[in-house]
């Protein structure tokens, strides 16, 4: 038989993940009410916008607003790649960060402008200060399997890069599938590897759809140990430096499969779909998820 968790802790990345790459500008307000149906349909740890160069990310533009009108119940998350965007935060009275980078070096460049090395050097004392000042911090690691330019990432070194954070006193990491590429083998792989060396951290897996392999690289993880999963209401997502870097695999969908095996997350999958109906009318997709779909037709 499998081996199952009783309970799954499920972080929302909808409002930062899923928007931040959306061709239409989606208002403040819109945002505002996605996050609190999402609170409301009981997800208690979710990243709600990010601290990144309004360049860059213009969608990301509004995330002082964001924070202000926000219940800030549970773990909600701000990310941000760099010293700036954690002064940013704490000004706005974050209390949980996440700091993001990439295993392989061309992802890392075009997504922050700076080598891995160069990030995590930049990286170190920010987090020693945060840890300090009690902040709960988070690790979000792109390109754990494949990079959109570098391909296949050996697993040494996102492990040896898992194992850096750990060191720095990070609470969390978040292993990422960016482009959707990896298979159920390779997720089961990189996170029995992940347990065994780092027994000690809260490990969360975040894979992207874009090959619909995500729900079997999950069911991959939970065997693996892993009872963290980041999932994003109606699939959306993407990462603008990523090319193929499509929707993360959906909440709604996650929550019904852990709901069909008995597993925990408190989480309300209808209540999921009527967040996605707030959101769905101003982003540019069309949303077709397995659980929102039935909602959509009322099944
Ligand atoms: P840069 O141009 O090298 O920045 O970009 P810089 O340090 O030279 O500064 C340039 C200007 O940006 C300055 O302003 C800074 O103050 C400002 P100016 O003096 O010109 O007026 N600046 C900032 N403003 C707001 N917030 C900040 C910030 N930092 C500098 N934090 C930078 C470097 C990192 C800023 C840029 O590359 C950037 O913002 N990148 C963000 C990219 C991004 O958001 N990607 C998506 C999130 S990661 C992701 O989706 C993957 C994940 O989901 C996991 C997965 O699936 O893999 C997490
Ligand atoms: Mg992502």
């Amino acid at each position: 038989m499998f081996i199952l968790p009783n309970n799954v802790t499920i972080i929302e990345v909808g409002p930062r993940d899923g928007l931040q790459n959306d061709k239409n500008y989606v208002d403040t307000q819109h945002k505002l009410a996605f996050i609190q149906a999402l609170q409301g349909a009981g997800i208690t740890e979710m990243e709600l916008t990010s601290f990144v160069s309004p360049k860059w990310v213009p969608q990301m533009a509004d995330a002082k607003e964001i924070i202000a009108n926000t219940s800030q119940v549970g773990r909600q998350f701000v990310l941000t790649p760099n010293a700036k965007g954690v002064e940013l935060a704490l000004e706005a009275g974050v209390q949980s960060v996440a700091v993001f980078v990439g295993v392989s070096n061309s992802f890392n460049k075009k997504n922050i402008n700076r080598s891995t090395d160069e990030s995590m050097a930049a990286l170190e004392p920010v987090i020693a200060n945060l840890k300090a000042a009690g902040v709960f911090v988070r690790a979000c690691i792109s390109t754990a399997f494949y990079c959109p330019y570098e391909g296949r990432i050996d697993p040494i070194a996102t492990l040896a890069l898992c194992q850096r954070f750990t060191a720095f006193g990070v609470d969390e990491l978040s292993v990422a599938d960016t482009i959707g590429m990896a298979n159920p083998q390779e997720s089961y792989s990189l996170f029995h590897t992940l347990k065994q060396e780092l027994p000690n951290i809260l490990l969360t897996a975040h894979f992207h759809d874009t090959r619909k392999m995500a729900m079997a690289n999950i069911f991959a993880a939970l065997q693996a140990g892993i009872d963290r999963f980041d999932t994003s209401a109606g699939g959306l997502g993407g990462c603008p430096f990523a090319p193929g870097a499509t929707g993360n695999v959906a909440t709604e969908d996650v929550v019904h499969m852990l709901d069909t095996l008995g597993i925990q997350t408190g989480i309300d999958v209808k209540k999921v779909c009527e967040a996605v109906q707030v959101i769905a009318p101003h982003v540019s997709r069309p949303i077709d998820t397995g659980m929102y779909r039935l909602f959509e037709n009322g099944i």
